[in-house]
């Protein structure tokens, strides 16, 4: 996580303006504009230091007098706001993640309060695969479709490669999914498509040449419903990333075992190293083919 800077550089706690000499609201919004947060892959987060923390604290609680109560308020959430993006992953307000694959630079919007939607931050695995993608585009095919694909990392990557992708996902992620869709310049369909329910979906009866999919386990339930749904799209070929999370291991595996009853064979499977918010992470890359 970095500050944004402008050309005069970070702001050190020191220059923040003093509130006692009643800073104008343009120069109190220039100076919180420069303190927002961005993520960036995913590289360590940098503790706001104590001066700053302070000065947010101050600003939040100040009635700031001297400008118009609108502006106020709106500068006061914006410290808030601030300051509530340097709680943990699972607490804290929206960021944006620029996420660097080889060349191609993607811009993600996280928004705050995932804890029970995965979907809205980015996950390690989708780095580890869209980096695979870009380093090998002849996985990708022209028709392609990803399932449950969170803030759309892959699908976007394999986008800006030149496939045609339809992105899915549940409906309260596909919101987001689209915003970031439409932020990195693509006008790809995102659909809702929910594994548990996959017949309801507007794209049911469609065909795809391949399926992507990243970090689809974490629930018991999960292996069956997304077999549901790879039965339902019927692809000549399936690509999987996922960690290698153990408590997940049967999940996993039974993933696995599904796509082998489904008649797929598995052509690859390799180990891949990454990253993301809560440290390194193994994760394992499979691709599979059958005859339709
Ligand atoms: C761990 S996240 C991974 C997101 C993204 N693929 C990534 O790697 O960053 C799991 C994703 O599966 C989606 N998901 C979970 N259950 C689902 C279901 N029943 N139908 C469709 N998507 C589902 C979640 O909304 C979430 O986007």
């Amino acid at each position: 996580m970095q500050q944004i800077s402008d050309d005069e550089g970070p702001i050190h706690w020191l220059d923040l303006p003093n509130l006692r000499l009643k800073p104008k609201a343009d120069e109190l919004n220039h100076v919180l504009s420069k303190l927002v947060v961005q993520l960036h892959n995913f590289d360590e987060i940098p503790d706001l230091d104590q001066g700053t923390t302070r000065w947010l604290t101050q600003l939040v609680a100040h009635d700031l007098e001297w400008i118009d109560e609108s502006t106020a308020q709106a500068i006061r959430d914006s410290a808030a706001h601030r300051l509530a993006q340097q709680c943990g992953i699972t607490a804290r307000a929206d960021v944006t993640r620029a996420v660097d694959v080889g060349e191609l630079k993607i811009q993600l919007l996280e928004p705050g309060l995932t804890t029970d939607k995965l979907g809205m931050k980015t996950w390690g695995a989708a780095l580890v695969l869209a980096k695979r993608l870009v380093a090998e585009p002849s996985l990708l095919e022209k028709s392609c479709i990803e399932l449950g694909a969170g803030t759309g990392l892959v699908g976007i990557t394999a986008a800006k490669l030149g496939a045609q992708i339809v992105l899915t996902d549940l409906e309260e992620i596909v919101v987001n999914l689209e915003r970031n869709v439409l932020s990195n310049n693509l006008n790809c369909p995102c659909h809702v498509l929910d594994w548990s329910d996959p017949h309801s979906s507007v794209l049911a009866g469609q065909k795809f040449d391949l399926i992507l999919i990243s970090d689809p386990v974490y629930s018991v339930e999960h292996p069956e419903a997304l077999l549901a749904s790879i039965a339902m799209l019927d692809a000549r070929k399936v690509i999987l990333e996922v960690p290698l999370r153990p408590k997940y291991d049967n999940e996993r595996n039974a993933v696995y075992t599904g796509l082998y009853e489904l008649g797929y064979n598995r052509d690859r499977f390799e180990y891949d190293d990454g990253r993301d918010d809560f440290g390194p992470s193994k994760y394992v890359f499979s691709y599979w083919t059958k005859d339709r």
